[in-house]
């Protein structure tokens, strides 16, 4: 898919704020830092369209990008980000919760994952808890372009082998870097495919 254009719509403190129109929506979640904002950036080929920053804790809102005027990227606020006061991180995760159990037309929802780190027990109960509400997922794995090959490799290796411990099959997964927009094609193709098939 090209992009064609790529447009802020809205920033919403609940669900119920967020846009009317009924496109097909697909939302980028993941803890505090791992690259969100900047893979939105990537893939649209704006730096600035997502506000980024080198502080966990920037994202605070819902936040609507009109892509190609069919399709809604949302850009989330992380999770798990421990220096934050906790009646904040607890109106964030309520906030985050309400939106992925109650829109309607969230299609997808892409779950971010630091590929230079262990699987952490955070992340998989967050995938777990997606799945319990039977939402549907995929796992891109970030910042490919801060491991070494080989490093890169093993990690991916020993995720899919955690996962597998308690999922009989893999969701899609992705590996990408907003450094050199690895994997960006692969996730706008599989947006693509979802497209179709509500059209
Ligand atoms: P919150 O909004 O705070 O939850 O963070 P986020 O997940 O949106 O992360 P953000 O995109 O703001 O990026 C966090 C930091 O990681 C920034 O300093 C980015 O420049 C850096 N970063 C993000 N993706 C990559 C990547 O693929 N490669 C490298 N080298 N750095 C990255
Ligand atoms: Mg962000």
């Amino acid at each position: 898919m090209i992009i064609k254009s790529a447009e802020f719509i809205k920033s919403s403190t609940n669900y119920q704020q967020c846009p009317t129109k009924e496109l097909p929506e697909y939302a980028f979640i993941g803890r505090s830092n791992v690259g969100k904002s900047s893979l939105i950036n990537k893939m649209c080929n704006r730096a600035k369209l997502a506000k980024t920053s080198s502080t966990p804790g920037k994202t605070q809102l819902i936040n609507h990008f009109l892509i190609n005027e069919e399709w809604y990227l949302v850009d989330l606020p992380g999770y798990g980000y421990a220096k934050m006061p906790i009646k904040l991180k607890q109106k964030m995760e309520k906030m985050i919760s309400q939106y992925l159990l109650n829109r309607k037309n969230l299609l997808n929802i892409f779950v971010l994952l630091d590929s230079r780190h262990k699987p952490q027990q955070i992340d998989l109960d967050f995938m777990m808890n997606l799945a319990e509400s039977q939402l549907a997922f995929s796992i891109i794995f970030t910042k490919a372009d801060k491991n070494k090959k080989r490093e890169l490799q093993n990690n991916m290796e020993h995720y899919k082998k955690t996962l597998l411990e308690s999922w009989e099959e893999l969701p899609p997964c992705f590996i990408t870097s907003s450094e050199t927009g690895l994997g960006n094609e692969e996730i706008l193709y599989s947006i693509t495919q979802m497209n179709k098939l509500i059209e």
